[in-house]
Protein backbone atom coordinates (compact mmCIF):
# COMPACT_ATOMS: atom_id res chain seq x y z
CA UNK A 1 0.00 0.00 0.00
CA UNK A 2 1.30 3.54 -0.75
CA UNK A 3 0.20 6.71 1.13
CA UNK A 4 0.10 9.69 -0.82
CA UNK A 5 0.15 13.59 1.01
CA UNK A 6 -0.45 16.09 -1.15
CA UNK A 7 1.61 18.88 -0.08
CA UNK A 8 1.11 21.23 -2.88
CA UNK A 9 -0.72 24.06 -0.59
CA UNK A 10 1.32 23.38 2.63
CA UNK A 11 3.97 21.33 3.55
CA UNK A 12 2.95 19.64 6.47
CA UNK A 13 6.95 19.31 8.03
CA UNK A 14 6.19 16.97 11.34
CA UNK A 15 4.63 14.46 8.78
CA UNK A 16 7.76 14.57 6.48
CA UNK A 17 9.98 13.94 9.93
CA UNK A 18 7.64 10.82 10.63
CA UNK A 19 8.44 9.72 6.89
CA UNK A 20 12.37 10.23 6.91
CA UNK A 21 11.57 8.12 10.36
CA UNK A 22 10.06 5.41 8.32
CA UNK A 23 13.12 5.51 5.20
CA UNK A 24 15.51 4.29 8.50
CA UNK A 25 13.10 1.37 8.88
CA UNK A 26 13.77 0.36 5.40
CA UNK A 27 10.63 2.32 3.62
CA UNK A 28 9.98 3.64 0.22
CA UNK A 29 9.40 7.16 -0.30
CA UNK A 30 8.96 8.99 -3.59
CA UNK A 31 10.02 12.48 -2.95
CA UNK A 32 10.58 16.13 -4.64
CA UNK A 33 13.95 17.26 -5.64
CA UNK A 34 14.30 20.60 -8.01
CA UNK A 35 15.02 18.70 -11.01
CA UNK A 36 12.64 15.35 -11.13
CA UNK A 37 10.99 13.26 -8.27
CA UNK A 38 12.90 10.57 -6.90
CA UNK A 39 12.57 7.26 -5.69
CA UNK A 40 14.47 7.44 -1.71
CA UNK A 41 16.19 4.72 0.68
CA UNK A 42 18.05 4.80 3.49
CA UNK A 43 21.97 4.59 1.05
CA UNK A 44 23.69 2.56 4.06
CA UNK A 45 21.21 0.22 3.98
CA UNK A 46 21.45 -2.81 0.90
CA UNK A 47 18.13 -4.55 1.40
CA UNK A 48 16.71 -1.05 1.54
CA UNK A 49 18.34 -0.18 -1.68
CA UNK A 50 17.53 -3.60 -3.29
CA UNK A 51 13.72 -2.67 -2.74
CA UNK A 52 14.69 0.47 -5.62
CA UNK A 53 15.90 -1.77 -7.50
CA UNK A 54 12.93 -4.11 -7.87
CA UNK A 55 10.56 -1.42 -7.78
CA UNK A 56 11.67 0.41 -11.04
CA UNK A 57 12.43 -2.50 -12.60
CA UNK A 58 16.29 -1.45 -13.23
CA UNK A 59 19.19 -3.07 -14.41
CA UNK A 60 21.85 -3.93 -11.23
CA UNK A 61 24.88 -2.48 -12.85
CA UNK A 62 22.61 1.33 -13.88
CA UNK A 63 24.17 3.22 -10.24
CA UNK A 64 22.02 5.43 -7.78
CA UNK A 65 22.62 8.60 -6.42
CA UNK A 66 22.91 9.34 -3.06
CA UNK A 67 21.43 12.61 -1.88
CA UNK A 68 22.82 14.54 0.93
CA UNK A 69 21.38 17.72 3.21
CA UNK A 70 24.94 19.13 4.27
CA UNK A 71 28.40 19.38 3.18
CA UNK A 72 29.50 17.00 6.37
CA UNK A 73 27.65 13.76 5.00
CA UNK A 74 29.69 14.21 1.41
CA UNK A 75 32.72 13.31 4.06
CA UNK A 76 31.04 10.81 5.59
CA UNK A 77 30.87 8.54 2.49
CA UNK A 78 33.16 9.77 0.26
CA UNK A 79 36.61 8.76 0.54
CA UNK A 80 38.60 11.90 -0.52
CA UNK A 81 37.94 15.25 -2.57
CA UNK A 82 40.64 16.81 -4.68
CA UNK A 83 40.69 20.63 -4.89
CA UNK A 84 38.54 21.09 -8.35
CA UNK A 85 36.17 18.55 -6.74
CA UNK A 86 35.96 20.68 -3.38
CA UNK A 87 35.31 23.64 -5.13
CA UNK A 88 32.53 22.32 -7.56
CA UNK A 89 31.23 21.34 -4.20
CA UNK A 90 31.20 24.85 -3.05
CA UNK A 91 30.34 26.53 -5.85
CA UNK A 92 27.16 24.18 -7.03
CA UNK A 93 25.70 23.00 -4.48
CA UNK A 94 23.18 22.61 -3.47
CA UNK A 95 21.61 22.46 -7.02
CA UNK A 96 21.12 20.65 -9.58
CA UNK A 97 24.33 18.55 -10.08
CA UNK A 98 25.32 15.47 -9.40
CA UNK A 99 29.43 14.66 -8.50
CA UNK A 100 31.16 11.41 -9.47
CA UNK A 101 33.42 10.64 -5.73
CA UNK A 102 35.37 7.39 -4.76
CA UNK A 103 33.35 5.72 -2.31
CA UNK A 104 33.66 4.68 1.34
CA UNK A 105 33.21 1.15 3.00
CA UNK A 106 29.80 2.17 4.25
CA UNK A 107 28.53 2.69 1.05
CA UNK A 108 27.02 -0.69 -0.49
CA UNK A 109 28.01 -1.72 -3.98
CA UNK A 110 24.14 -2.33 -5.05
CA UNK A 111 24.22 1.37 -4.65
CA UNK A 112 27.03 1.92 -7.06
CA UNK A 113 26.23 -1.14 -9.75
CA UNK A 114 29.41 -2.55 -8.15
CA UNK A 115 31.43 0.83 -8.98
CA UNK A 116 34.19 2.18 -6.42
CA UNK A 117 32.52 5.36 -7.24
CA UNK A 118 29.30 7.19 -5.90
CA UNK A 119 27.38 9.79 -7.25
CA UNK A 120 26.54 12.56 -4.85
CA UNK A 121 23.80 15.31 -5.21
CA UNK A 122 22.58 17.89 -2.91
CA UNK A 123 19.39 18.87 -3.98
CA UNK A 124 18.11 22.23 -3.82
CA UNK A 125 14.87 21.54 -2.35
CA UNK A 126 13.42 21.83 1.11
CA UNK A 127 11.68 19.27 1.28
CA UNK A 128 14.16 16.77 0.19
CA UNK A 129 16.72 18.67 2.33
CA UNK A 130 14.67 18.33 5.30
CA UNK A 131 13.85 14.45 4.60
CA UNK A 132 17.14 13.47 4.47
CA UNK A 133 17.76 15.93 7.90
CA UNK A 134 15.17 14.41 10.09
CA UNK A 135 16.27 10.83 8.25
CA UNK A 136 19.74 11.20 9.02
CA UNK A 137 21.17 9.01 6.80
CA UNK A 138 21.94 9.44 2.86
CA UNK A 139 19.12 8.70 0.65
CA UNK A 140 19.81 6.67 -2.77
CA UNK A 141 17.39 7.62 -5.44
CA UNK A 142 17.23 7.10 -8.93
CA UNK A 143 14.17 9.54 -10.89
CA UNK A 144 10.79 8.05 -9.62
CA UNK A 145 9.37 6.12 -12.95
CA UNK A 146 9.67 2.78 -14.19
CA UNK A 147 13.05 2.19 -15.91
CA UNK A 148 13.31 3.28 -19.60
CA UNK A 149 10.10 5.84 -19.20
CA UNK A 150 10.81 9.48 -18.65
CA UNK A 151 11.76 10.95 -15.08
CA UNK A 152 8.44 11.65 -12.95
CA UNK A 153 8.39 15.34 -12.93
CA UNK A 154 4.39 15.45 -10.56
CA UNK A 155 2.59 12.94 -9.24
CA UNK A 156 -0.16 12.17 -11.62
CA UNK A 157 2.71 10.58 -13.96
CA UNK A 158 4.51 9.13 -11.28
CA UNK A 159 1.16 7.24 -9.73
CA UNK A 160 0.44 6.07 -12.56
CA UNK A 161 3.96 4.10 -12.63
CA UNK A 162 4.55 3.23 -8.78
CA UNK A 163 1.30 3.13 -7.04
CA UNK A 164 1.42 0.20 -4.76
CA UNK A 165 5.75 -0.01 -5.12
CA UNK A 166 6.61 2.26 -3.26
CA UNK A 167 5.46 2.85 0.89
CA UNK A 168 4.97 6.99 0.68
CA UNK A 169 4.53 9.52 -2.12
CA UNK A 170 5.05 13.61 -0.97
CA UNK A 171 3.32 15.30 -4.02
CA UNK A 172 4.38 18.99 -3.92
CA UNK A 173 3.47 19.95 -7.48
CA UNK A 174 5.51 20.08 -10.74
CA UNK A 175 9.50 19.70 -10.19
CA UNK A 176 10.88 23.33 -11.22
CA UNK A 177 13.78 22.45 -13.69
CA UNK A 178 12.26 19.19 -15.21
CA UNK A 179 15.03 17.10 -16.30
CA UNK A 180 17.67 15.70 -14.14
CA UNK A 181 20.53 16.81 -12.60
CA UNK A 182 23.84 17.37 -14.46
CA UNK A 183 26.10 14.34 -13.44
CA UNK A 184 30.13 15.18 -13.40
CA UNK A 185 33.19 13.48 -12.89
CA UNK A 186 36.68 15.33 -12.55
CA UNK A 187 39.43 13.26 -14.15
CA UNK A 188 42.80 14.64 -14.53
CA UNK A 189 41.57 18.26 -13.30
CA UNK A 190 38.73 18.13 -16.01
CA UNK A 191 35.50 18.60 -15.61
CA UNK A 192 33.49 15.50 -17.73
CA UNK A 193 29.77 15.94 -18.47
CA UNK A 194 28.22 12.73 -18.03
CA UNK A 195 24.82 13.83 -18.57
CA UNK A 196 24.10 17.31 -19.32
CA UNK A 197 21.54 19.35 -17.15
CA UNK A 198 20.36 22.67 -16.28
CA UNK A 199 24.27 23.30 -14.87
CA UNK A 200 25.79 23.94 -18.18
CA UNK A 201 29.44 23.53 -19.67
CA UNK A 202 28.80 27.22 -19.92
CA UNK A 203 28.40 27.72 -16.66
CA UNK A 204 31.76 25.58 -15.60
CA UNK A 205 33.51 27.98 -18.09
CA UNK A 206 32.36 31.12 -16.69
CA UNK A 207 34.09 30.21 -13.68
CA UNK A 208 37.28 29.15 -15.04
CA UNK A 209 36.96 25.29 -15.00
CA UNK A 210 38.10 23.06 -18.09
CA UNK A 211 35.12 21.19 -19.01
CA UNK A 212 33.97 18.65 -21.69
CA UNK A 213 31.16 16.97 -22.95
CA UNK A 214 31.64 13.06 -22.18
CA UNK A 215 31.35 11.04 -26.01
CA UNK A 216 28.19 9.49 -24.95
CA UNK A 217 25.91 12.87 -24.83
CA UNK A 218 25.06 11.96 -27.79
CA UNK A 219 26.48 9.30 -29.50
CA UNK A 220 24.88 5.45 -28.31
CA UNK A 221 27.43 3.49 -27.15
CA UNK A 222 28.31 0.78 -29.46
CA UNK A 223 27.81 -2.68 -27.85
CA UNK A 224 29.70 -4.13 -24.78
CA UNK A 225 31.81 -0.19 -25.07
CA UNK A 226 32.76 0.84 -21.78
CA UNK A 227 30.76 3.65 -20.96
CA UNK A 228 31.68 6.05 -17.58
CA UNK A 229 28.22 6.06 -16.47
CA UNK A 230 26.39 3.16 -16.54
CA UNK A 231 22.86 5.24 -17.67
CA UNK A 232 24.16 5.93 -20.63
CA UNK A 233 23.87 2.47 -21.95
CA UNK A 234 20.13 1.59 -21.90
CA UNK A 235 17.40 2.74 -23.54
CA UNK A 236 15.81 5.96 -21.93
CA UNK A 237 12.68 8.36 -21.31
CA UNK A 238 11.16 6.27 -24.32
CA UNK A 239 7.30 6.54 -24.78
CA UNK A 240 5.71 3.42 -26.33
CA UNK A 241 5.03 5.00 -30.13
CA UNK A 242 8.02 5.38 -32.66
CA UNK A 243 9.64 9.07 -32.75
CA UNK A 244 11.51 10.66 -34.91
CA UNK A 245 13.96 13.65 -34.01
CA UNK A 246 13.96 16.79 -36.32
CA UNK A 247 16.86 19.09 -35.91
CA UNK A 248 18.05 21.85 -38.01
CA UNK A 249 19.88 25.64 -37.58
CA UNK A 250 17.13 26.57 -38.64
CA UNK A 251 13.48 26.46 -37.75
CA UNK A 252 11.76 26.82 -41.33
CA UNK A 253 14.02 23.64 -42.57
CA UNK A 254 12.62 21.83 -39.81
CA UNK A 255 8.92 23.19 -40.22
CA UNK A 256 9.30 22.27 -43.67
CA UNK A 257 10.55 18.93 -43.25
CA UNK A 258 8.12 17.75 -40.92
CA UNK A 259 5.02 18.82 -43.12
CA UNK A 260 6.34 17.28 -45.96
CA UNK A 261 6.54 13.91 -43.62
CA UNK A 262 2.81 14.70 -42.63
CA UNK A 263 2.08 14.68 -45.81
CA UNK A 264 3.51 12.01 -46.88
CA UNK A 265 1.58 9.77 -44.39
CA UNK A 266 -1.31 11.24 -44.38
CA UNK A 267 -3.45 8.32 -43.66
CA UNK A 268 -1.44 7.62 -40.54
CA UNK A 269 -2.18 9.57 -36.96
CA UNK A 270 0.57 11.70 -35.97
CA UNK A 271 1.79 13.19 -33.07
CA UNK A 272 4.46 16.87 -33.18
CA UNK A 273 6.20 17.80 -30.45
CA UNK A 274 6.79 21.64 -31.23
CA UNK A 275 7.41 24.89 -30.50
CA UNK A 276 3.82 27.38 -29.57
CA UNK A 277 5.35 29.86 -32.45
CA UNK A 278 5.12 26.75 -34.93
CA UNK A 279 1.59 25.40 -33.57
CA UNK A 280 -0.11 27.13 -36.97
CA UNK A 281 1.72 25.79 -39.28
CA UNK A 282 0.66 22.28 -38.21
CA UNK A 283 -2.52 22.26 -37.00
CA UNK A 284 -4.27 22.69 -40.35
CA UNK A 285 -3.55 19.06 -40.93
CA UNK A 286 -6.40 16.73 -39.53
CA UNK A 287 -4.47 13.85 -38.85
CA UNK A 288 -1.77 15.99 -36.63
CA UNK A 289 -1.81 16.04 -32.84
CA UNK A 290 0.30 18.74 -31.66
CA UNK A 291 1.69 19.12 -28.22
CA UNK A 292 3.00 22.22 -27.26
CA UNK A 293 6.87 22.47 -25.62
CA UNK A 294 6.58 26.18 -24.95
CA UNK A 295 7.90 28.66 -26.40
CA UNK A 296 11.49 28.89 -28.31
CA UNK A 297 12.14 31.91 -26.02
CA UNK A 298 11.58 29.77 -22.83
CA UNK A 299 14.23 27.20 -22.92
CA UNK A 300 13.43 26.40 -18.89
CA UNK A 301 9.86 26.07 -19.88
CA UNK A 302 10.88 23.24 -22.48
CA UNK A 303 12.71 21.66 -20.20
CA UNK A 304 10.08 21.94 -17.28
CA UNK A 305 7.41 19.99 -19.67
CA UNK A 306 9.29 17.89 -21.23
CA UNK A 307 9.09 14.54 -20.04
CA UNK A 308 5.54 15.04 -18.96
CA UNK A 309 4.79 16.04 -23.04
CA UNK A 310 6.52 12.71 -23.71
CA UNK A 311 4.47 11.20 -21.69
CA UNK A 312 1.35 12.32 -23.43
CA UNK A 313 2.02 10.86 -26.84
CA UNK A 314 1.20 7.38 -24.88
CA UNK A 315 -2.11 8.67 -24.46
CA UNK A 316 -2.84 10.02 -28.19
CA UNK A 317 -2.71 6.27 -29.79
CA UNK A 318 -0.17 7.56 -32.21
CA UNK A 319 1.34 5.51 -35.43
CA UNK A 320 4.30 8.28 -35.32
CA UNK A 321 5.40 11.27 -33.68
CA UNK A 322 7.89 14.33 -34.72
CA UNK A 323 9.76 16.30 -32.61
CA UNK A 324 11.30 19.29 -33.03
CA UNK A 325 14.46 19.51 -32.31
CA UNK A 326 15.86 22.48 -29.59
CA UNK A 327 18.80 25.02 -30.26
CA UNK A 328 21.95 23.00 -28.60
CA UNK A 329 23.14 25.43 -26.24
CA UNK A 330 22.88 25.58 -22.32
CA UNK A 331 20.44 23.95 -20.85
CA UNK A 332 19.28 22.65 -24.81
CA UNK A 333 22.32 20.68 -24.97
CA UNK A 334 20.45 18.64 -22.04
CA UNK A 335 17.15 18.74 -23.26
CA UNK A 336 18.52 17.61 -26.65
CA UNK A 337 20.32 14.51 -24.78
CA UNK A 338 16.54 13.20 -23.35
CA UNK A 339 14.90 14.11 -26.50
CA UNK A 340 18.10 12.28 -28.77
CA UNK A 341 17.46 9.12 -26.41
CA UNK A 342 14.00 9.29 -26.17
CA UNK A 343 13.86 8.89 -30.48
CA UNK A 344 16.62 6.21 -29.92
CA UNK A 345 18.99 7.91 -31.39
CA UNK A 346 16.35 7.89 -35.05
CA UNK A 347 17.44 11.90 -36.22
CA UNK A 348 16.78 13.66 -38.99
CA UNK A 349 19.16 16.51 -39.58
CA UNK A 350 18.62 19.15 -42.38
O1 LIG B 1 18.22 15.01 -10.80
C1 LIG B 1 18.60 13.85 -10.59
O2 LIG B 1 19.77 13.50 -10.73
C2 LIG B 1 17.52 12.84 -10.12
C3 LIG B 1 17.01 13.30 -8.75
C4 LIG B 1 16.05 12.30 -8.13
O3 LIG B 1 18.09 13.56 -7.90
N1 LIG B 1 18.08 11.52 -10.08
C5 LIG B 1 18.37 10.78 -11.18
O4 LIG B 1 18.83 9.52 -10.92
O5 LIG B 1 18.23 11.21 -12.30
P1 LIG B 1 18.94 8.37 -12.04
O6 LIG B 1 19.23 7.15 -11.27
O7 LIG B 1 17.70 8.35 -12.83
O8 LIG B 1 20.17 8.76 -12.89
C6 LIG B 1 21.45 8.64 -12.34
C7 LIG B 1 22.50 8.73 -13.42
C8 LIG B 1 22.57 7.48 -14.24
O9 LIG B 1 22.75 7.80 -15.59
C9 LIG B 1 23.77 6.77 -13.65
O10 LIG B 1 24.40 5.92 -14.57
C10 LIG B 1 24.66 7.95 -13.25
O11 LIG B 1 23.76 8.93 -12.81
N2 LIG B 1 25.55 7.57 -12.13
C11 LIG B 1 25.22 7.36 -10.84
N3 LIG B 1 26.28 6.97 -10.12
C12 LIG B 1 27.32 6.92 -10.97
C13 LIG B 1 28.70 6.56 -10.84
N4 LIG B 1 29.22 6.15 -9.70
N5 LIG B 1 29.47 6.64 -11.95
C14 LIG B 1 28.96 7.05 -13.13
N6 LIG B 1 27.66 7.39 -13.31
C15 LIG B 1 26.85 7.32 -12.25
MG1 LIG C 1 16.44 7.96 -14.36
Amino acid sequence: MTEIYNFKEKVDYGKINEIAKEITKGKLVVFPTETVYGIGANALDKEAVSKIFKAKGRECDNPLIVHVSRYSMIYDIVKHVSSVEELIIRQFMPGPITLILPKKDNIPYNVTGGLETVGIRMPNNIVAVDLIEYAGVPIAAPSANISGKPSGTNIDDIKDELNGKVDYIIDTGNTSIGIESTVVKVENGVVNILRPGKITKEDFERRGYTVKLDSHVFKQPSFNEKVLSPGMKYRHYAPNVDTVLVDSDEDTKKVMTITNLVKENINKKIGIIGVSENKEKYISFENVNFIDMGSKDNIDEISRNLFSNLRKLDTLNLDICYIEGVKNEGLGVGIMNRLIRSCSYNVINV
